[in-house]
């Protein structure tokens, strides 16, 4: 019995790497889990430059129209997180803060249609769970997106 879900494992481990799923993988960190991921999911720290993740955190009072600010501690633990597995690539930078606004997301997403953003279980680009419905357990691969409504990606016309 244990070997068999040794074996799903490993085959699950498997996928993930042949579609690229396993790119956004970091340790975890606790801290950084339980502050910034209960408004919307914990955005992986690979998704933005080191840049932007100083600005973001030097201005936690006024984010994005919400308070989230921290304690000073706390967010000196949460900034050395994403700082150490922040993107070095400018295609990860957006002045606006946002991953969805980085060209690494825009070209990641060309293909899909600009109708599904604006879909009432979307609503914003920012909420990557919608579609993503593996993200929050650290899995971006494309075969566990889908599309409003249930379709898999992969299995669309
Ligand atoms: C009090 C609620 C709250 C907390 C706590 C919070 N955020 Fe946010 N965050 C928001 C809101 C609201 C948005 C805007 C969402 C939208 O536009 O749909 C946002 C957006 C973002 C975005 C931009 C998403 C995009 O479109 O690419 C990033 C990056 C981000 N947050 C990082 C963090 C980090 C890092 C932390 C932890 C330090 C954190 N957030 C904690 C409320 C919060
Ligand atoms: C409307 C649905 C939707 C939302 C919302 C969405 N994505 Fe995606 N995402 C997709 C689709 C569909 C693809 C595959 C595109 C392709 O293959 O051309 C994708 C691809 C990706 C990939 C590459 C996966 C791989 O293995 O190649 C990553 C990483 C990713 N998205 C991250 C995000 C992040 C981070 C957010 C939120 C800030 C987000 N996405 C929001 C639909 C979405």
């Amino acid at each position: 019995m244990k070997t068999l879900i040794a074996l799903i494992l490993a085959a699950f481990a498997a996928s993930a790497v042949a579609d690229g799923g396993s790119r956004l993988t970091a340790p975890n960190n606790p801290k950084w889990k339980a502050e910034c991921g209960s408004c919307h999911l914990a955005y992986p720290p690979q998704l933005l430059t080191a840049d932007n993740w100083r600005s973001l955190m030097g201005g936690l009072d006024r984010h994005f129209g919400a308070n989230a600010t921290l304690t000073p501690q706390e967010n000196t633990e949460i900034l050395a997180y994403l700082e150490r597995y922040s993107a070095s690539s400018p295609a990860h930078s957006a002045t606006t803060l946002r991953i969805s606004d980085t060209p690494w997301f825009r070209r990641e997403h060309r293909e899909v249609a600009a109708k599904l953003w604006t879909q009432a279980a979307v609503k914003s680009r920012s909420n990557c769970a919608a579609c993503h419905t593996a993200a929050e357990r650290g899995n971006w691969s494309e075969s566990s997106i889908r599309l409003p409504g249930g379709q898999r990606w992969k299995d669309r016309d």
